[in-house]
């Protein structure tokens, strides 16, 4: 039993449902950020993501910074590429948008390599696009939060190894990471992003990076100082790797709570293998699908391979509006999202996966949901042809 207020479950793709012990780590006791105690717990909060994003290479560098999925961009933006650099963003919703709204702040030029909306890039385009210029880094959103569109990250990292291998392959993974598998030794990642909020099950307000050795040797060799203050590597490198040699040091305050908070979530995640996880979304996200399709309806992802395991975004029939259908679901005790794709953001709804809902046996969350949408959709005038 959950010791927290009863609410609705909030089925949106992040923020999502947290696990008690997880909120109860944040009330800890205030402690200084430089203390041994805490400076322990920060020190092996960063090992850990090693073993959550899969790498052994000593030269692979966690951060964990206060900030939200978006710093990771500046991150990446305003350290891996200079003002002039051409960045390659592979374009599957609207986060693309914003990563290269995001370059262009700091003077590097992106060139958006789009796919009809549900779809995503496809190898050969992509390979083109390699050919026709240098590119110092291409960017991927793993799952793309306003589409439900996931991209394949092996065959892309081999082929961008192939065909330009001095590119860095960055990966948004803010929707992605601790529900879909990455393996960021073995498929050459040079960066992934994320954010505490989504499949890793912490409240927001962290962001979390993996970068590579060659990343950060690309940072090193910079020709300009990087265009962040807060943002800089040159100022946060050698706090990450103090704190995880179990060393006092400061930059910026860091927040002790949501650090506990990381700490107890990514504890928990790692006391299972990891794909078992995995696994465990895998099945949710089909019996959500199967679902889905047997009310008649469509994903917006319309190929199984291009599926997200954490989320499904959901048309709706013609005659439903998002808002009549989600005040109806909210009554019935679930939370889910509208549409955040500017060109369709009416047509449909968005229903997250992860973490707790789905991993916790205790939870009923999903099935619950299923059955709201099954009993609500026909309370605001669907019937199924
Ligand atoms: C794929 C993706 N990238 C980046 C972001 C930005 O993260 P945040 O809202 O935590 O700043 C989000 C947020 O939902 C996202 O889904």
């Amino acid at each position: 039993m959950s010791s927290q207020p009863p609410h609705p479950a909030l089925l949106i793709p992040g923020p999502i449902e947290f696990d008690d012990a997880v909120l109860q780590s944040m009330s800890h006791y205030s402690e200084s950020h430089v203390g041994p105690a805490f400076v322990s717990t920060f020190g092996d909060t960063l090992s850990m993501l090693r073993k959550l994003f899969q790498t052994s290479h000593a030269s692979s560098q966690p951060f964990v910074i206060s900030g939200s999925g978006t710093l990771g961009w500046d991150l990446v933006a305003a350290n891996l590429a200079e003002p002039g650099d051409d960045v390659l963003v592979l374009h599957t919703g609207y986060f693309a948008d914003s990563f290269a709204d995001c370059f262009e702040t700091y003077g590097s030029r992106p060139t958006q390599l789009k796919a009809p909306i549900g779809s995503r890039p496809q190898l050969p385009e992509i390979e083109k696009a390699l050919k026709e210029k240098k590119y110092k880094l291409l960017t991927v959103t793993h799952v793309d939060t306003s589409t439900g569109v996931l991209s394949e990250l092996k065959g892309l990292s081999e082929l961008v190894r192939r065909v330009s291998p001095e590119t860095l392959l960055i990966v948004d993974g803010v929707c992605s990471v601790g529900s879909e598998e990455i393996e960021f030794d073995k498929w050459q990642l040079d960066g992934v992003i994320t954010a505490s909020q989504k499949g890793i099950g912490c409240p927001a307000g962290l962001s979390i990076s993996m970068f590579s050795g060659r990343a950060i040797e690309t940072f090193k060799n910079r020709k300009t100082p990087p265009g962040s203050y807060f943002a800089s590597m040159k100022n946060w490198l050698p706090i990450m790797q103090n704190y995880e040699a179990k060393k006092p040091s400061y930059f910026a305050t860091p927040s002790p709570q949501l650090i506990h908070a990381l700490n107890t979530s990514l504890t928990q995640i790692l006391s299972k293998p990891l794909s078992e996880r995995f696994a465990i979304h895998r099945e949710a996200s089909q019996k959500v699908k199967k679902a889905v399709t047997d009310l008649g309806l469509r994903q917006l992802a319309s190929d199984s391979a291009d599926q997200a395991n954490g989320m499904t975004a959901i048309y709706l029939p013609e005659n439903v509006k998002v808002p009549e259908l989600l005040p109806n679901l909210f009554k019935k005790g679930v939370v889910f999202a509208g549409g955040l794709h500017k060109d369709i953001a009416a047509k449909y709804i968005r229903f997250g996966h992860m973490g707790v809902s789905v991993t916790d046996s205790n939870r009923d969350d999903i099935d619950r949901a299923i059955k709201a949408l099954e009993t609500g959709l026909s309370e605001v005038g669907y019937q199924k042809a």
